[in-house]
């Protein structure tokens, strides 16, 4: 019999208090496991303008599991429609940990309003709670509290003590206090662009009209259109998939010269000789083009630039964007078909494809591929044999 914790919120962002409550939790309880839940639309507020969507919320929580001893995320509440309620996450948990011992973990100031959540006699049913204690004065607040409810609903309450400053996300949010996050949630912000305005698709798309010939407009569009498809199969962040589709060709049509100039004003380190690669370097200037004059997080350039040969280590969104510019529908050459199976059934293995009939292609034409094709090529080759 496992003893195990469900730890909700909406983690908009996770941050230093979460950690420090769920190890607290890890450690008093002594659980075999802690499972943070990102709340989709939590019931009794709705999230604020500006919100990460469920895909980058996910991914910070997860960043924030690997500092707490036996956590993991787990996304049911991202997965189901319509607003959240606690009972539906216990139930469904009840049920996957059945004979285990079940907390629900909530914050003393929860504790107080909760006979008025949906359903709380279910909750109690399931599982324990856990309340965490986050200031020493609340003791007896909180011992009053849990009394009230173990004499109105039956419900056993652990207390769990936490010395910890309290702390919470919309201070994070109103004052940008970067001290409140960990490390690694701060770069996940900086680098994806989070709590700061994005750039709008539709003055992007409006922008992109107006500067590439109708044939490369249609293709982007397929891109966009195909980018967000495949980010809705593989959990990627489907705007920032559409945006990297609308600009992954932003510089295309330049010519060499524009493009060099660009490499200059950005400060560009060029791999490729336009005279022996003049088709490649697009992928780095528009990188730079959507980075600083589009406002695109440098996750999203990332992505761009590694459109055309691929890279080592690629992100999901970078695979993505590699992906669609191949099979989007405005494609029809030999095989493209299949791809677009391969790609919504094993993203990897697509990419590999892609580039394999590239690196075929360019052989069978007396060309020589460049050296970053063949290092990406073998670097997802060995990511899949992983
Ligand atoms: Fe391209
Ligand atoms: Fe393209």
């Amino acid at each position: 019999m496992s003893r195990v914790a469900i730890f909700g919120g909406t983690f908009n962002p996770p941050h230093r208090g979460h950690v420090e409550a769920a190890c607290a939790c890890v450690r008093q309880l002594a659980l075999d496991k802690l499972l943070l839940v990102p709340a989709g639309l939590p019931p009794h507020k709705s999230l604020p303008q500006g919100t990460p969507s469920p895909v980058h919320r996910l991914r910070m929580a997860q960043l924030c599991a690997r500092e707490i001893p036996r956590a993991e995320v787990c996304g049911i509440e991202l997965r189901r429609q319509g607003k959240s309620y606690t009972v539906d996450t216990v139930r469904e948990l009840s049920r996957r940990f059945a004979g285990d011992t079940l907390w629900l973990v909530v914050g003393d100031d929860m504790l107080e309003s909760f006979e008025r959540w949906r359903e709380p006699q279910e909750i109690v049913r399931f599982c324990r709670l856990a309340a965490v204690q986050r200031k020493p004065e609340s003791a007896n607040d909180i011992c009053a509290c849990a009394e009230k409810l173990e004499r109105d609903l039956g419900a056993a309450v652990d207390i769990v003590h936490n010395s910890v400053l309290p702390l919470s996300s919309t201070q994070y949010r109103d004052s940008g206090k970067e001290g409140m996050l960990l490390p690694q949630v701060a770069h996940y912000i900086e680098d994806n662009g989070l709590y700061r305005p994005r750039p709008s698709l539709a003055q992007v798309r409006e922008k992109m009209e107006s500067t590439l010939s109708p044939k490369r407009m249609r293709h982007t569009l397929g891109v966009e259109r195909e980018a967000a498809d495949l980010a809705r199969i593989w959990g990627e962040d489907i705007e920032d998939a559409r945006l990297a589709g609308l600009l992954h060709d932003c510089t295309r049509e330049l010519s060499v010269q524009k493009q060099l100039n660009l490499v200059e004003k950005y400060g560009i380190i060029n791999q490729y000789d336009p005279d022996e690669y003049p088709q490649l370097l697009h992928a780095l200037t528009g990188a730079a083009e959507a980075q600083h004059r589009y406002g695109a997080s440098p996750a999203v350039a990332r992505a761009i630039a590694s459109h055309t040969v691929g890279a080592v280590n690629m992100s999901l969104l970078g695979k993505i964007i590699f992906i669609a510019d191949a099979t989007e529908p405005g494609r029809d050459y030999a095989g493209v078909d299949e791809l677009r199976q391969t790609a919504r059934r094993d993203l990897n293995a697509a990419v590999v494809a892609s580039m394999e009939q590239t690196d075929r292609y360019l052989r069978g034409q007396g060309k020589t591929p460049h050296p970053a094709a063949a290092a990406a090529l073998m670097a997802m080759k060995r990511e899949i044999l992983k």
